[in-house]
């Protein structure tokens, strides 16, 4: 299951339209034994654009889902890309807790847990 939300985090990253940042990234979330993939889709407004996490999480949603299990999120370089606060509010939004694996361009993995990279969140 992790191996292959990897693989699909890595193919999406391939996938990625940054043709501003040319920072691509790949996300894939498992939930309910289903895969789901996003990549990051930028926009000539720059503020408009969305990252891989969220188009992941939509796709997701959109597709019934409710409860994210883990999110794998795949970058270029030597660095680790750390879901920003936006994205950690909106996956936290449906995981009370998950796992999420992080993937540099070399393929190394850090695994944390959502709760560790957002232990507070606004809720209602
Ligand atoms: N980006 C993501 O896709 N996920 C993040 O958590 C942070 C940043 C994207 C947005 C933009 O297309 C590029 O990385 C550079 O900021």
């Amino acid at each position: 299951m992790e191996d292959k939300l990897v693989k699909l985090a890595i193919e999406a990253k391939e996938k990625a339209y940054a043709p501003y940042s040319k920072f691509k990234v790949g996300a894939a979330i498992l939930a309910s034994g289903r895969f789901f993939i996003g990549f990051n889709i930028e926009n000539a407004s720059y503020s408009l654009t969305v990252c891989a996490e969220r188009v992941a999480g939509i796709n997701g949603i959109i597709n019934g889902v409710r409860k994210f299990e883990k999110i794998a999120i795949a970058s270029s370089g030597l660095n680790f890309s750390y879901p920003c606060g936006a994205c950690l509010q909106f996956l936290g939004e449906f995981a009370e807790d998950m796992e999420v694996f992080l993937i540099n361009g070399e393929a190394k993995i850090k695994k944390f847990t959502l709760s560790q990279l957002f232990p507070y969140r606004f809720s209602l």
